[in-house]
């Protein structure tokens, strides 16, 4: 088996000092969804995640609780493990720092480094920061504070051992040039080059006296001494894959690993500490070490402190598995830091689960049962292309639909799975604009029209059977519901046939099985500390979801876009849903003059509008009015904002007024 038919993915191994929160949940999350996808694919897939247990850290959170740390590793190792059986996660091994085998492999890469004398023993004085359990120099130090964390550090002279990271660096710095997929995201390169082309690499100290630190792994050369908790934790990719996969032996086929999942805090210790580590046991590099961002929370920092960290069990409790791991890998560009809030998640999950895909199964089978005995519609083979005229919208759902399945690996090869996940939803609205178009309740009326029924209808099952395919990685249990309620029993943990993705596996005459709403809409909870909210009322029924953006240009299979007539028809016009809608809260898009970002209420259902209404309103002055909105525009973004509506105001290029409602209507109420 070559490297190509294999892919090693690995997590940073979670220290042991406290109960897992999201950013666990988000590096793990991520790692799942390229392990499912490369199963799928046909892959010989090992993901890797564990426990960091050694260090400082862990000491002195055993020594908190009490206990001896090994007690404390073992108490707390299942919090992990649930939490990674409840989120779905799909790892194969799960490491533990104090197992017995990886100890003994730490000890002989330290023993080979001593051997070939790249582990040499100094004096050393420096600052010293417990919480980091790192050395500073003297120019690191400003005003007696760890540069890194800003806790207070202390002058410490000791033997040390020391590995000869210095020599490596112009090797590292070749290395970096000449792989450009070793560091990503591109700008985590550029810091990385950045450093090493201006500053001296030193020798990384990778011991700690006894009398300081005794939970480590004992330096097989010097008793007094355990290693450097880095050393220890790094090795663990290698060291799994000789005792942890069923399969042996496993170190030729998995290693070197295709992806190290890492937070852009711990880069560093990866792109610099790993790679010189594994020049000098000689052994290849990863091939790519990608840095996620951070979340924060409300705005904030996310700490125990400030009692605002995020439980991902909690999460998973109120909001649902899948729900929950769609929303961490669609809110923000992997790569990029982003903030998290239950309003934003739980109006994310409305607007393109709930409403999205949810609403687009519901309403499929629904129609199929009603009008098709709940059998599957038989549409001969062919039948779109061969009837293009007649139904173009369907025809550009399947092939824009065809044209992501083309995209998915540079999606998943480039973790870019924000964009994928935006393609989906701007899919499934396409779906629901078709539906729509062809208004099957009427066809079903005409028995001349049985055809194009069946077509509508075949037409929006078979895109949800694809759909499935593309969002398992992300979200296994949602796909396999929707296989399961269109009457299959796809096995999405298994390697999927090419032809699995084609046009045209589900069978007509086929049995469905509707079962419950995939998403049930939830409540949105009120933002914290919201300057101006009037109300938020429970969100309700369909609305077209995704964003309009597209990777791909849809000019490549152009749905005929007519254009403006100089008179429309009335048919034409009551395309247009014209609402009106409750301003809830308004406030300014930042480095936008225009731009003013309004919650709204449709009485059942909540959206966000941005207007460019800025220069003409105060956005306090907006909230409790009634105005005017179109309802049925497909959302777009604005300054990376998304807004399901447009507001209706007076004036050309500069907004003279806002339209209203004389007297006092109720939200939502249809406008013409
Ligand atoms: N034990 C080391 C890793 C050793 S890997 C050989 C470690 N552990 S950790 O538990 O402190 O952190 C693990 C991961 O959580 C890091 O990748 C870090 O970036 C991530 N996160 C911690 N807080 C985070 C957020 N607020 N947001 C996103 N990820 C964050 O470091």
């Amino acid at each position: 088996m070559s490297k190509q038919d294999t892919f090693y993915i690995t997590t940073p191994i979670y220290y042991v000092n406290d109960v897992p929160h999201i950013g666990h949940a988000y590096t793990t999350i991520a790692a799942d969804v390229l392990a499912r996808y490369w199963r799928l694919r046909g892959r010989d897939v090992f993901f890797l995640t564990g426990l960091d247990e050694h260090g400082q850290k862990v000491q002195q959170a055993a020594a908190k609780a009490g206990i001896d740390p090994q007690a404390h590793c073992d108490k707390l190792a299942p919090q992990f493990q649930d939490l990674w059986k409840r989120l779905n996660i799909s790892n194969n091994a799960f490491i533990r720092t104090t197992d017995v085998q990886h100890k003994s492999i730490v000890q002989q890469y330290l023993q080979y480094l001593f051997d070939k004398q790249l582990i040499y023993k100094a004096d050393y004085t420096g600052w010293y920061c417990t919480f980091d359990e790192r050395f500073w120099t003297e120019k690191d130090v400003v005003g007696g504070l760890c540069p890194d964390c800003k806790r207070s550090v202390e002058q410490l002279s000791e033997h040390n051992y020391f590995f000869k990271m210095g020599q490596y660096q112009d090797r590292l710095i070749d290395h970096i040039k000449q792989h450009p997929h070793f560091i990503r995201p591109e700008s985590r390169r550029n810091e990385v080059l950045g450093f090493l082309t201006t500053q001296k690499l030193s020798d990384l100290s990778i011991s700690r006296p006894k009398s300081r630190l005794s939970w480590g792994i004992e330096l097989p050369f010097d008793k007094n001494y355990v290693t450097y908790v880095w050393f220890d934790a790094l090795v663990n990719y290698v060291s799994a894959l000789e005792y942890l996969p069923q399969q042996k032996p496993a170190g030729n086929r998995f290693w070197p690993a295709n992806v190290h999942l890492v937070g852009k805090d711990i880069l560093t210790t990866h792109a610099v500490y790993w790679s010189t580590m594994l020049m000098a046991l000689n052994m290849p590099l990863p091939e790519t070490i990608f840095a996620h961002g951070w979340w924060t929370v409300d705005g904030e920092k996310m700490s125990k402190s400030r009692g605002n960290v995020v439980d991902p069990n909690k999460m998973a409790e109120t909001y649902g598995v899948d729900a929950f791991r769609y929303f961490v890998l669609r809110e923000v560009p992997f790569g990029q830091d982003g903030d998290f809030s239950e309003p934003g998640m739980a109006r994310r999950i409305n607007s393109d689960l709930a409403n999205g895909i949810g609403n687009l199964l519901s309403r499929t089978l629904t129609m199929i049962d009603r009008n098709c005995n709940g059998l599957i519609p038989h549409v001969p083979q062919g039948y779109l292309e061969l009837e293009s005229q007649k139904y173009p919208r369907l025809l550009f759902a399947k092939n824009q639909l065809r044209l992501l399945g083309n995209s998915l690996e540079k999606f998943f090869g480039n973790l870019e799975f924000n964009d994928l996940l935006l393609q989906i939803t701007s899919r499934v609205t396409d779906i629901d604009v078709f539906i729509d178009e062809h208004e099957p309740w009427k066809l079903v009326k005409d028995p001349d029209k049985r055809s194009e029924l069946n077509a509508v209808l075949y037409t929006a099952a078979e895109c949800l059977r694809i759909l499935s395919l593309y969002i398992s990685p992300f979200m296994p249990s949602t796909a396999r519901g929707i296989a399961e309620q269109l009457g299959l029993d796809t096995n999405f943990d298994a390697p999927l046939l090419e032809q699995e993705f084609e046009w045209g596996k589900l069978q007509g005459g086929a049995k469905i099985r509707k079962g419950n709403a995939l998403f049930p809409r939830i409540e949105v909870p009120k933002p914290q500390g919201a300057k101006i909210v009037s109300e938020s009322p429970a969100p309700s029924p369909p609305i077209p979801a995704a964003s309009t953006t597209t990777a791909i240009p849809s000019t490549a299979l152009a749905a005929p876009t007519p254009a403006a007539p100089a008179q429309i028809t009335i048919d034409d016009f009551m395309k247009i849903q014209l609402k009106t809608a409750k301003v809830l809260s308004a406030e300014r898009v930042p480095k936008s003059e225009k731009l003013l970002k309004l919650q709204v209420s449709l009485g059942t259902e909540q959206r966000q509008i941005v207007a460019g209404i800025g220069k003409k309103y105060e956005p306090e002055s907006l909230v409790g009015k009634t105005i005017v909105i179109v309802a049925n525009l497909k959302p777009a973004k604005l300054m990376g904002i998304e807004s399901q509506g447009m507001v209706l105001a007076a004036g050309d290029s500069e907004v003279r007024g806002l339209a209203t409602i004389l007297e006092e209507v109720d939200p939502g109420t249809k406008v013409k």
